[in-house]
């Protein structure tokens, strides 16, 4: 079940391009492309024909040709043309979607067309702000969708699957501080007076002393996770008195059992470090190779038990209020559903 008048990322913007890109979206296939003028396509990869993937075929002019008896489709999912045909039907179509591109990614409206609203489309500013820089790529994730933004409201694991860089020893002597506004759940922890943060802040920031360190995380369903941290010198003796970088997810279902996670580390400072925005994305690639690792495993697992139940424990209220908030706007999109088919 997903939340479906919402925008979910479909794909990096340098990924559309005039050959066709085929991606899954919510269990559905869609075909990517770019018209001769530079617009962003997506429409349902199915030929009506025999059901052929259009992504098989070539982008002519601004339609896409099936690679397999030549039916064309326009941008908005006619068919222009059948082989041997004077005019194809009108009935003949195929589902195009609202596609919105913003910071560098193309949004993908997989609801109801009308209410496709730009103005809906998740704050992911960070990504092209000239004030801030950084590096992200797309993983390929062996998990339900869920699974990725419980790690991401929790993330007291990195203590324990991260331990060569984001491992915070003091983590779990902090509690959270959740609220839920707006239809968002905020998590809030603040590690005062530390000894020492994690591997990769250490090297980032060069702190020798005790410091305090934040982290302020915000999910905004159906799948956007904006990760606010930072660490401060409690001395303020070194160079990089305080630190601060934003870890953007979205994490698009691909099907019920895989997910495409895009995401990219971004910070304020040393802008013009080419060095550190490597280090910086390596390392937070490697740390999420570790999740996808994990999660790859806790799906497989999940699955060998029907209404799996999770034990509770305080460092996940944000999990949990996450999932009851996104449980709740699926059940209220789901009875408007049935409401209009009345
Ligand atoms: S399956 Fe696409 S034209 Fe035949
Ligand atoms: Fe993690």
């Amino acid at each position: 079940m997903y939340l479906r008048n919402m925008w979910y990322v479909g794909a990096w913007s340098h990924e559309v391009t005039r050959n066709p890109l085929q991606r899954w979206m919510l269990d559905e296939p869609l075909v990517f492309y770019r018209t001769e003028a530079g617009e962003a396509v997506a429409l349902d990869d199915r030929c009506p024909h025999r059901f052929a993937p259009l992504s098989t075929g070539e982008v002519i002019g601004d339609d896409i040709e099936c690679g397999y008896h030549g039916f064309k489709f326009n941008p908005e999912g006619n068919c222009t043309h059948m082989p041997g045909v004077d005019k194809a039907p009108q009935k003949v179509c195929v589902r195009a979607y609202p596609v919105a591109e913003k910071w560098g990614w193309a949004f993908v409206w997989m609801g109801d067309a009308d209410k496709a609203d730009p103005a809906l489309i998740p704050d992911y500013h960070w990504l092209d702000d000239p004030e801030w820089v950084g590096q992200g790529e797309t993983l390929h994730v062996d998990g339900n969708y869920r699974l990725l933004f419980e790690n991401l409201m929790d993330l007291t694991h990195a203590k324990f699957l991260h331990k060569t860089s984001l491992a915070n020893d003091s983590v779990t002597d902090f509690p959270v501080i959740v609220e839920e506004a707006d239809n968002k759940v905020n998590m809030k922890r603040t590690m005062k007076n530390i000894a020492k943060t994690s591997p990769l802040w250490t090297k980032v920031g060069g702190f020798t002393e005790a410091v305090t360190q934040w982290q302020d995380v915000t999910f905004t369903p159906p799948n956007n996770v904006v990760i606010n941290m930072g660490v401060y010198s409690a001395e303020g003796t070194t160079e990089n008195k305080e630190i601060e970088f934003r870890i953007l997810n979205a994490l698009t279902p691909e099907t019920k059992d895989t997910t495409n996670y895009f995401w990219a580390i971004v910070r304020n400072f040393k802008l013009g470090d080419d060095g550190l925005t490597k280090m910086a994305f390596e390392a937070n690639r490697d740390a999420f190779e570790e999740d996808k690792w994990i999660i790859a495993q806790q799906h497989q697992m999940m699955q060998t038990i029907p209404d799996a139940k999770p034990v509770i424990f305080p460092h996940d209220k944000a999990v949990v209020k996450s999932g009851q908030l996104l449980d709740k706007l699926i059940a209220a999109e789901q009875d408007s559903v049935a409401i209009a088919a009345e």
